[in-house]
């Protein structure tokens, strides 16, 4: 389902189209490429919450933006999401796909809900998105795409089986496609991949943590941030700037582990 077009003004700004952008990370990615001059088009399944977003984001910085209501389990969905972004705001230059839940589960306990929740999101709707807006990205001769991976795309973690395996999915898909394109100048593909940030996944995970044992929820999101290396929580913004900055500057490489004791923010080493 998508919802009414929000279209503030039109201009001959670069189109990104940027899921899971009502909150949290993709909201933060959203601003940060509408402060750039750039028309956004924002997908969440939440018609309400993702309209509002568009609204305060084109209010603020003065460019065209777009609330797309859409369910990205669903394949038509994530077509008629592309063909919306086409259709009111222009074909987009950028893709990110940051939608994303983390159901965890002890593995027993996961269900084939589980296993189609995690791969359907990350994994397919990584693959439907992309064959929509392939054409567009192409054409565009600067395409970029951006996959929202994680730290557990990386390494394991316990109780988040489906989510790593469709977070690894994701580095996977990224790393392939980076290998199919990598004589095409006008396709880069990047995965992002975040340590813990403070957002309502990680706090709905706290809180389902602390109803299951002795902690209490601010003592989980204490243990989660001192598992990231930068001792504590990342904040969206930080992610958000981190993605504007491999749109700019297209380096080398396709994986941006932003928990890695190397990473220097001001000129990050991608692996490859
Ligand atoms: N937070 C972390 O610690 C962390 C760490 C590493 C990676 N990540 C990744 O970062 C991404 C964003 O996470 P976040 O922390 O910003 O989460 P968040 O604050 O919960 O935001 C999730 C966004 O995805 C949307 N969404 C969820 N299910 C969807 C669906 N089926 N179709 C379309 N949109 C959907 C949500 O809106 P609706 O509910 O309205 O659909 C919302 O806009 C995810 O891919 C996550 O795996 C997060």
């Amino acid at each position: 389902m998508v919802a009414a077009l929000q279209a503030q003004r039109s201009g001959p700004a670069p189109v990104a189209l940027v899921t899971g952008a009502s909150r949290g990370i993709g909201r933060a990615i959203a601003e940060a490429l509408a402060h750039r001059a750039h028309s956004v088009a924002l997908v969440a399944r939440r018609q309400d919450t993702v309209e509002r977003a568009a609204q305060e984001i084109a209010e603020r910085h003065g460019v065209a933006t777009l609330g797309i209501a859409a369910d990205l389990r669903q394949a038509p969905d994530c077509a008629a999401a592309v063909a919306r972004c086409n259709a009111a705001l222009g074909a987009p230059r950028i893709l990110v796909h940051n939608a994303g839940t983390a159901p965890s589960a002890r593995f027993e306990d996961n269900d084939d809900a589980v296993l189609e929740e995690a791969l359907g999101l990350h994994v397919k709707a990584s693959f439907r998105l992309l064959r929509a807006a392939l054409p567009a990205l192409r054409a565009s001769g600067r395409g970029t795409v951006i996959l929202m991976g994680s730290t557990a795309g990386l390494r394991g973690f316990p109780f988040t089986t489906a989510y790593c395996a469709a977070k690894h999915g994701m580095v996977g898909l990224a790393r392939a496609l980076a290998a199919e394109w990598a004589r095409d100048r006008n396709l880069r593909v990047f995965v992002v991949c975040p340590g813990f940030v403070d957002t309502d996944i990680t706090r709905d995970a706290a809180r389902a943590v602390a109803a299951h044992g002795r902690k209490t929820v601010d003592e989980v999101l204490a243990a989660f941030a001192a598992q990231n290396r930068i001792g504590r929580l990342h904040r969206p913004d930080e992610v958000a700037a981190a993605v504007v900055r491999l749109i700019d500057a297209r380096p080398p490489g396709t994986v941006l582990d932003l928990d890695s004791p190397d990473l220097d923010p001001a000129n990050p080493q991608l692996e490859p």
